[in-house]
């Protein structure tokens, strides 16, 4: 299947630590590791593995890190026709403290870049993507693009990451078929389970699937005539690292939906590639 996603690609710098430390500790990383990284870039990396012929749409500076970024993509089999380089711009990054104790991720990003706009958007042939995956990042910048999506692939099916709180971003999930929203997003705004996020969202019947991801707690799920279906999380024999465990999930969830299996399935098997994921480091798939 062809995919285009549109969303962020980061330079990641990677510290593996032996557990987290106390604020104004001095500690020394076990291992230093500089690599790609992003939602969307992570996510098509996955579905590349799985045999998906992927594109992406983003921006990246003018400078090393962005040559890094595209020479993997281009290495991972990822087409980088449609990126956008900011002249000037320094691509994003994210600093990654990676606890070897707990395989948590602790994140802190730099970015300062301008989204990937409408004007960008409006060139891409759409019609060539059967599925079109955005990370739900500005609502403004956004919703024409979700919109010029629907019209430009009305066959294509479009989903939607809503990863962290941002403004109005609540008004781009009727325009996806398939949404994936992350306990990030739900605890902040005080929804202690996934049913009450389901709830507070209030998607009319026939409309959208909703995907929540919740950790170590697993992923719930909404089907579109609004059954819910609880998947705890496949543990791996140790956790060792959950950095994008969440994008692996997403390609779990496009891979499982565009093969045809029934919800219960989609949710089962991106579950399980999550988990698989935290047992090891990196992207690559077993
Ligand atoms: P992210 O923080 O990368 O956005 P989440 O923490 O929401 O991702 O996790 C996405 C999915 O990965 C979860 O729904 C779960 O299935 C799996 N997962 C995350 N953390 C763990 C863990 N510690 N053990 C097993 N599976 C996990
Ligand atoms: C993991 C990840 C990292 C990146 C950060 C951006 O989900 O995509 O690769 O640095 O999140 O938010």
């Amino acid at each position: 299947m062809q995919v285009l996603a549109v969303g962020g690609a980061t330079l990641d710098i990677i510290n593996s630590v032996p557990v987290y430390p106390n604020e104004d500790d001095e500690l020394r990383a076990t291992s230093h590791q500089e690599c790609r990284g992003g939602n969307a870039t992570n996510t098509l990396v996955v579905l590349s593995q799985l045999g998906h012929q992927c594109s992406w749409a983003g921006v990246l500076g003018d400078d090393k890190s962005s040559r890094l970024i595209l020479r993997d993509l281009q290495q991972q089999g990822v087409d980088t026709q449609w990126a956008r380089i900011q002249p000037e711009g320094f691509t994003p990054t994210s600093y990654i403290l990676s606890s070897l104790a707990t395989g948590s991720r602790t994140i802190v990003h730099y970015r300062d870049l301008p989204e990937y706009g409408i004007e960008a958007f409006e060139q891409i042939d759409l019609a060539n993507y059967a599925w079109i995956h955005f990370e739900g990042r500005e609502a403004a910048v956004y919703e024409p693009m979700l919109r010029h999506a629907r019209l430009a692939a009305p066959s294509a099916t479009i989903s939607l990451e809503i990863e962290k709180p941002r403004t109005d971003i609540e008004r781009l999930i009727p325009l996806a078929d398939v949404v994936i929203i992350a306990k990030a997003y739900a605890s902040s705004h005080g929804y202690e389970n996934a049913l009450d996020l389901f709830e507070a969202i209030g998607t009319s019947p026939g409309s959208v699937m909703l995907f929540a991801t919740w950790g170590e707690d697993g992923a719930w799920l909404q089907t579109v005539d609004g059954n819910t279906l609880h998947m705890p999380a496949y543990q791996p024999g140790r956790v060792v690292d959950t950095l994008g465990a969440g994008d692996v999930f997403n390609a779990g969830v496009i891979d499982g939906l565009q093969a045809g299996l029934e919800p219960a399935e989609v949710l089962g098997r991106a579950v399980r590639l999550a988990g698989e994921k935290c047992g090891r480091r990196g992207l690559d798939i077993a």
